[in-house]
C-alpha cells in the first residue's frame, strides 16, 4: 500500500468535499495507519498550521459522519507544500523522494499535459501512481495525447483515470443485481427492454464552481463519463471476473458498439439548456448567465440530454437515453429500464396493463419494479410496486476510490483505450452543438428542464402514468 498521497490543487474544492471526508472515513474503517501522510499543494502562501485549520473545518462541514478522532487524525497526517503546477521546478521539488507516491491531479483538465510532463521529467519514484480527474482532456485528440505522455511516465496499470461514480455502491449494484439474480439475464436485451434511461437531475446548481463547470459544461462534467460509464455496467456482457482485465474489456465493447451520430442524429437525438434564475423550493436561484465567474458567451450548458444506440446482438433495437441537468425542480437519480409491453393480454374488456420498470435507485438508493396486477375486482389491472432498500454503504465514493489508489487496484478507473472511445461517442455531438445546430433552450430552475413539457416527452412513461410512491 502507498502510504503518502500528494493532492495537487489540495486546497480546491474537491478537497474539501470529497478528499479529505474520503480519508477521514478510511480511517475510521481501519484502512490508513499512523505511517499515512497527505501533502496538499496549492499556491497560497500558508504554512502547515492554517492549511490544517482549513482542513478541520472542511472535515466538520463534509466529513461529520466520520468520528472526531479520525478527522483529527487526518488533520494531524497533513502538510502544506506551496507549489505552483504550471512551474515545472515546483512539481519536481513535491516529488523529489525515494518513496513511491499517489500523486492526485485535483486541477483544471487543461493543466493535465503540463503538469505529467512535469512529473514525467522530474521522475516519479519507483512504483508511484498518478490520479486524475474527469474530463479526461477536453477531446479526443487531448485523450490520445495525455495517454502517450501518461505512458511514457508509467505502466498503464499505474494510471487512475477515475470516476468516482464507479466507486457508488448503488452504481456497482447495477451490475450486482443483473449477474447475480437469474431472472433478469434472458430477458437483459433488446427483445424485452425498449427503453433504458439514465439520469442524472439535480436541484443543485452552480454552487460556487465556475471556475471549473463554465469550461466544461453538463455534457462534458456528467454525460461523457459517469453517466457513459452507468450505460456501460447496464449493456455489457456478463465479465468472466470483475478483475481490472475482464471488466474493462467488456466495457470497451459496449463504447465501441455504440452507433456514430451523424449531424441529423445530433438534431432529432440531442437537447441542451442552461437555466434561467428561479426558485427551487424555498430558495431563489440566479440565472446560470448571472453566477459569478460565469463568462455567458460561452454558452456553456447545464442540462444535456442524449439518445444512443447500440448496434449488437444483444441490444440492437433498444434506446438508451443519457439526462442529466442543473437547478431542476427535483432530484431523480436512477437508471430506468423499462420493458416492453406484453405480447397479449387475455382479459376480454381490454384494459391497460402498464409495461414493466425496473428502477435502480443511485440516490438515495433503492430497487423498484413496477408490474401489473389484477385488482379486487375481476380482471381491473392495478399498477403495484415492489421495493427494496439496500444497507448503507461502508465507504462514500471517493473514500473506495482512493482505497483503490493506495492499494493498486486500478478495476475501478478507465483504462485509456476507455478513455478515448468515450470521446468517440461524444465528439459529434459536441462539434455539432458548437456550430449551433442544436439550440440552447433555456428552463427556469425549479422547472422540470427545457422544452414545453419540461422533461416529458422524453422520459418516464411509466411513472409519468403513475407518480413514484403514489398509492
Ligand atoms: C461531479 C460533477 O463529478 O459529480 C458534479 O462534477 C455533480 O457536477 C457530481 O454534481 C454528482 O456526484 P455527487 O457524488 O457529488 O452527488
Amino acid at each position: 500500500m502507498i502510504n503518502h498521497l500528494i493532492v495537487l490543487g489540495g486546497t480546491g474544492d474537491l478537497s474539501a468535499r470529497y478528499l479529505l471526508p474520503a480519508l477521514a472515513a478510511l480511517r475510521a474503517a481501519g484502512h490508513l495507519d499512523d505511517g499515512f501522510r497527505l501533502t496538499a499543494a496549492g499556491r497560497e502562501e500558508q504554512d502547515d498550521a492554517r492549511f490544517r485549520q482549513w482542513a478541520a473545518t472542511q472535515l466538520d462541514r463534509h466529513g461529520a459522519t466520520s468520528p472526531a478522532d479520525a478527522r483529527q487524525a487526518v488533520v494531524d497526517a497533513t502538510h502544506y507544500r506551496r507549489a505552483d503546477v504550471t512551474d515545472p521546478s515546483d512539481v519536481a521539488a513535491l516529488v523529489a523522494t525515494d518513496e513511491p507516491l499517489a500523486v492526485y491531479l485535483a486541477l483544471p483538465p487543461a493543466l493535465f499535459p503540463s503538469v505529467v510532463t512535469a512529473l514525467h521529467r522530474a521522475g516519479l519514484p519507483q512504483g508511484s501512481r498518478i490520479v486524475l480527474e474527469k474530463p479526461f482532456g477536453e477531446q479526443l485528440a487531448d485523450a490520445v495525447a495525455l495517454n502517450r505522455l501518461l505512458a511514457d511516465t508509467l505502466p498503464e496499470e499505474s494510471v487512475f483515470r477515475v470516476d468516482h461514480f464507479l466507486a457508488m455502491t448503488t452504481v456497482q449494484n447495477v451490475l450486482g443485481s443483473r449477474l447475480a439474480n437469474r431472472v433478469l439475464e434472458p430477458i437483459w436485451n433488446s427483445t424485452h427492454i425498449a427503453e433504458v434511461e439514465i439520469v442524472w437531475d439535480e436541484t443543485l446548481a452552480l454552487e460556487g464552481r465556475a471556475g471549473y463547470y463554465d469550461g466544461v459544461g453538463a455534457l462534458k462534467d456528467m454525460l461523457q463519463n459517469h453517466l457513459l460509464q452507468l450505460l456501460c455496467l447496464v449493456a455489457m456482457e456478463p465479465p468472466i471476473t470483475l478483475g481490472e482485465r475482464d471488466l474493462r474489456d467488456r466495457k470497451v465493447d459496449v463504447l465501441r458498439s455504440i452507433r456514430p451520430l451523424s449531424e441529423d442524429d445530433v438534431v432529432r437525438r440531442t437537447r441542451r439548456g442552461r437555466y434561467l434564475a428561479g426558485r427551487i423550493g424555498d430558495r431563489d436561484v440566479r440565472a446560470y448567465a448571472d453566477e459569478e465567474g460565469v463568462d455567458a458567451e460561452r454558452r456553456t450548458e447545464t442540462f444535456a440530454e442524449v439518445e444512443l444506440e447500440l448496434d449488437s446482438w444483444r441490444w440492437s433495437g433498444t434506446t438508451f437515453r443519457l439526462r442529466t441537468g442543473k437547478a431542476l425542480g427535483a432530484d431523480r437519480k436512477e437508471v430506468a429500464v423499462h420493458f416492453r409491453a406484453v405480447p397479449h393480454l387475455p382479459f376480454g374488456h381490454g384494459g391497460v396493463a402498464l409495461p414493466n420498470s425496473l428502477f435502480f435507485g443511485l440516490d438515495p438508493e433503492g430497487l423498484t419494479l413496477d408490474i401489473t396486477g389484477i385488482g379486487s375486482r375481476a380482471h381491473t389491472f392495478v399498477p403495484l410496486e415492489l421495493t427494496a432498500r439496500m444497507d448503507p454503504p461502508e465507504l462514500p465514493a471517493y473514500g473506495r476510490l482512493l482505497l483503490d489508489v493506495l492499494n493498486g487496484d486500478p478495476a475501478l478507473s478507465i483504462r485509456g483505450d476507455e478513455a478515448e472511445e468515450a470521446w468517440r461517442v461524444f465528439e459529434p455531438v459536441l462539434s455539432a452543438w458548437s456550430r449551433g445546430v442544436v439550440p440552447l433552450d433555456e428552463y427556469a430552475a425549479g422547472s422540470d428542464g427545457p422544452g414545453p413539457d419540461g422533461r416529458a416527452g422524453s422520459v418516464r412513461r411509466a411513472a409519468t402514468a403513475r407518480p413514484r410512491g403514489a398509492p
